[in-house]
């Protein structure tokens, strides 16, 4: 059911962890299913994300999505960093069941909210970037995935 991909980054988490002092901290969950995800970003003054940890309370799939986000993201700059999309998240894990699909969305999120509380900390504005909702929830009631 799952790819092996999604097995290894469920097993062996990347970037499992917190970062002190980080300079964007995002934070999302879904309602229906309970699970959340909490993003830590280390963005350099060009704007490059030296880091990233994840903590993730959820299913197995919220973990490797989160896992697989982080790697996605780091070392890229904050304008890459949010064109990482939860399809680009699932298509790097080689897929996830149509059921767990809400997952990478939580990952996709989880970033965009740490951006976006990068870019209030900083008193800029990412371009593209939308204040992320709490509850991705409302999202997947707007989005057909
Ligand atoms: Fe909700 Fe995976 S079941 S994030």
């Amino acid at each position: 059911m799952y790819s092996e991909k999604v097995m290894d980054h469920f097993s062996n988490p990347r970037n499992m962890g917190t970062i002190e002092n980080a300079s964007g901290v995002g934070t999302v969950g879904n309602a229906k299913c309970g699970d959340i995800m909490r993003m830590y970003l280390d963005v350099d003054d060009a704007g490059i994300i030296q880091d990233v940890k994840f903590k993730t309370f959820g299913c197995g799939a919220a973990v490797a999505t989160s896992s697989m986000a982080t790697e996605l993201v780091k070392g890229k700059t904050v304008q890459e960093a949010l064109k990482v999309t939860n399809k680009a998240v699932m298509e790097a894990l080689d897929g996830l069941p149509p059921v767990k699909v809400h997952c990478s969305l939580l990952a996709e999120e989880a970033i965009h909210a740490a951006l976006w509380d990068y870019a209030k900390n900083k008193g800029i504005v990412i371009e593209g970037l939308k204040e992320p909702v709490g509850d991705i929830e409302e999202l997947e009631e707007d989005e057909e995935i």
